[in-house]
């Protein structure tokens, strides 16, 4: 069966402009897969912790002496893991704050990068141990970036994606959504034709 995970960053939830371009993604997709199944993980809705000492714990200590946070950790880290296994397609709506993406999103990262589950170091280098499958990542920012060395998440999220092992990513972007409503209306128009375009 064809799954996909669904995943939103977005502070505003469902009602954010990266939100709403993933969710224009998933439904042409549906629509494409009426047998397939669609994971919703909505990081505002369903926060993370930060990753802290105890908490990072989890990933490297004896399952059997595991503090109830740290058991607690290793289940939601689990999760994440799993639910990406489950996936041939990964949608991600990301949103740009502050110069990054959003910290939600960061912690989701510090949840599924697992030394020995989703990377092992070997002499030649770090290895991503997921199977490779198609990740779309929709980026919605008040500005205007893409191809600057302003760009500060194209670059990191490909990097860390292709750390575990996934390499086939596609961005598609909404930029300049603070500059006024004829540019934001240019910029998605320009976002809806290209999503619509891939998922036909
Ligand atoms: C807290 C916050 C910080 C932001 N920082 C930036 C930024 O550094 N650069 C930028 O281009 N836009 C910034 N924006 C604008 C958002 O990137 C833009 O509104 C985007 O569409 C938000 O996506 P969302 O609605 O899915 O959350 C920021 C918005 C918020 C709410």
């Amino acid at each position: 069966m064809n799954t996909l995970l669904h995943i939103n960053t977005s502070l505003f939830a469902s009602e954010g402009q990266s939100s709403a371009l993933a969710a224009r993604y998933v439904e042409r997709w549906r629509r494409n897969h009426p047998e397939g199944r669609v994971i919703e993980r909505n990081l505002s809705e369903q926060p993370v912790a930060h990753l802290d000492a105890e908490r990072f714990g989890a990933f490297l200590a004896d399952e059997a002496k595991l503090t109830p946070l740290q058991r607690q950790a290793l289940d939601e880290s689990n999760t994440f893991i799993d639910e990406l296994r489950a996936a041939d397609t990964v949608v991600i709506g990301l949103p740009m704050y502050n110069f990054g993406i959003p910290s939600m999103f960061k912690a989701w990262i510090d949840h599924v990068a697992r030394p020995g589950v989703t990377f092992r170091y070997t002499e030649n280098g770090p290895v991503g141990l997921l199977a490779d499958r198609k990740v779309m990542v929709f980026a919605a920012r008040g500005g205007v970036y893409q191809g600057t060395p302003m760009d500060t998440q194209t670059d990191y999220v490909t990097h860390v994606l292709n750390f575990i092992g996934l390499h086939d990513i596609e961005f598609v972007y909404a930029e300049g959504l603070a500059l006024g409503d004829d540019r934001q209306r240019q910029a998605l128009a320009k976002a809806h034709s290209t999503i619509d375009a891939l998922a036909a």
